[in-house]
């Protein structure tokens, strides 16, 4: 067995190249842990693919800049300086780096979650300065100097927001992939209503309102960039409707649901 893993190694090592050498090196894998992981290869040699890997958990492990862990091989390195969630963060990453990226392999908010990374569900959302945005579309370059809120921001300590126990509450959720998204968005709706904000779907979008009820249309309007695979609209729409005109709300049907005063 031994024997056999020793020709494993001989061979994979016999066609590593140069860069594949300088990666293994850069890794941190030298003597007995490269023979295992080469012996592992099963004699294939590293592949492209295993490349990709490596350098992917090499990207995972970075950490804010000035971390002693290893700085990552980057183009076009710029230096951010931003606030996350009410913490101050400067990180130097390649220029592409989008905020969705940033968050989740720099700053290790995993909340935000990367569902099509194209713009297209929402799953991203966050929140800049007081707006909403979708963090795979944003490049981090671009949040200099900017406060930006993400799911993992929202409570105050054991307090949630009202959005996430109205979200717990009607059970707006199945799976939860799409959940972050789904508050964060909900969240800056709220803030647009009462900034008096139109919409697709406002019937009168020449007078600027000071602030807005919403009717069920108009939230799903405005909520409809973000999608739920598990199809949890109506409950999505009860907890925002409950949230937003503060009064109980049953979720049946939205769109006919009954709202009763919450003291009640
Ligand atoms: S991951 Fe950003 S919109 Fe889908
Ligand atoms: S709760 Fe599963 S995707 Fe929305």
């Amino acid at each position: 067995m031994a024997f056999q893993e020793n020709e494993l190694f001989d061979d994979a090592e016999q066609q590593m190249t140069a860069d594949e050498e300088a990666l293994l090196d850069e890794l941190g894998i030298f003597g007995d842990s490269r023979r295992k992981f080469l012996g592992q290869l099963g004699g294939a040699g590293l592949g492209a693919l295993v490349l990709e890997v490596l350098a992917e958990e090499k990207a995972l492990a970075f950490g804010d800049a000035g971390s002693p862990l290893v700085a990552p091989a980057v183009e076009n390195p710029v230096t951010v300086s931003f606030t996350v969630n009410g913490a101050k963060k400067s990180l130097e990453l390649d220029s592409r780096m989008t905020l969705l990226d940033a968050l989740r392999e720099r700053l290790g908010l995993t909340g935000s979650k990367k569902g099509c990374d194209h713009g297209q569900c929402g799953a991203c959302t966050v929140i800049i300065d007081g707006r909403r945005v979708l963090g795979c579309l944003t490049l981090t370059a671009q949040c200099e100097g900017r406060d930006v809120t993400t799911i993992e921001g929202l409570a105050k300590g054991d307090a949630l927001h009202p959005i996430q126990t109205a979200f717990i509450k009607h059970d707006a959720f199945q799976c939860g992939f799409c959940t972050p998204g789904q508050i964060c968005s909900a969240v800056a709706l709220m803030q647009e209503a009462k900034n008096g904000d139109a919409s697709y779907v406002t019937p009168n979008i020449r007078q600027k309102a000071a602030t807005l009820q919403l009717s069920d249309e108009e939230i799903r309007e405005r909520m409809s960039g973000n999608l739920c695979r598990c199809g949890a609209y109506p409950n999505i729409v009860a907890a925002i409707r409950e949230a937003h005109t503060g009064k109980a709300t049953d979720a049946m049907a939205a769109g006919t649901m009954e709202v009763h005063d919450a003291t009640v």
